[in-house]
């Protein structure tokens, strides 16, 4: 960076962004750990499922209201831009929020734990634990879904997550820290752009939507026969 670069403070990720991200981290933490210990810990494998799929209803609907930089049409990149991106002469407003890069792995992380969470709604242990809605599909379908959700998808989580982490670190290797970001909000950049509208009315929005969200995970948990 030259000295006469003046660098302008911009919030990019809202704070319902940030909460999203963290307690998706802690839930999908919990469910990594509940799912391997199984037993009685599979009630809060349940509880932290429903959380995730709350938060995964709120972070669509975010995608299409939430702050610009949390848009998902702030981060759906032509392959072109992603092509000048990893040559390294892609746009500098394209390393504002999720760059080409990083949105892939954005959309991977998010398909894959949509994949995981309507997978474990329709899994069966065929002994304690059934997903609510397991009575709805045929006993095929809910073979299926259990293969996948405890042989494939989790190891494809766990490996996107380590990928994500490794990218995160190698960020930082590059003296680019994008952590600090998510915790407070803001960038400095050199590029002038707008800022994510982050203001109080914003959060009520964000609190109602995540209510909304929380709301429909509760009842789905209780169309199935009790799990817990
Ligand atoms: C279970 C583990 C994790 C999952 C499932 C996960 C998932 C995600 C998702 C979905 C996003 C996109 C955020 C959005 O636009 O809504 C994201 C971004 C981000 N995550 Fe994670 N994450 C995990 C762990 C971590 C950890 C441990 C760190 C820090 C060391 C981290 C740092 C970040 C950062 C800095 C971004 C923004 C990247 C950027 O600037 O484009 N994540 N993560």
């Amino acid at each position: 960076m030259y000295e006469h670069e003046r660098l302008n403070k911009v919030r990019i990720w809202d704070l319902p962004t940030r909460i999203f991200h963290w307690a998706l981290v802690l839930c999908v933490t919990g469910l990594a750990i509940t799912g391997t210990v199984g037993g009685s810990a599979m009630a809060w494998h349940f509880r932290f499922g429903y959380a995730v799929l709350a938060l995964l209803l709120f972070r669509i609907i975010w995608g299409l209201l939430g702050g610009r930089w949390s848009r998902f049409a702030a981060f759906l990149y032509a392959p072109k831009s992603l092509l000048l991106h990893i040559k390294g002469q892609g746009r500098p407003e394209h390393d504002v929020g999720h760059t080409p890069l990083g949105a892939l792995s954005v959309f991977a992380l998010l398909g894959i734990l949509i994949a995981q969470v309507g997978t474990g709604l329709l899994s069966d242990d065929e002994i304690s634990f059934a997903g609510p809605l397991t009575g709805f599909v045929s006993n095929a379908s809910v073979s299926l879904a259990t293969t996948y959700h405890t042989e494939i998808g989790k190891w494809l989580l766990l490996g996107l997550v380590l990928l994500h982490i490794a990218a995160i670190f190698f960020y930082l290797y590059r003296k680019h820290n994008l952590v600090a970001p998510m915790l407070h909000g803001d960038k400095s950049l050199a590029v002038d752009v707008l800022p994510s509208r982050d203001d109080a009315l914003s959060r009520l929005a964000a609190l109602l939507v995540l209510l909304a969200c929380a709301a429909v995970a509760f009842w789905v948990s209780t169309l199935g026969a009790p799990a817990f």
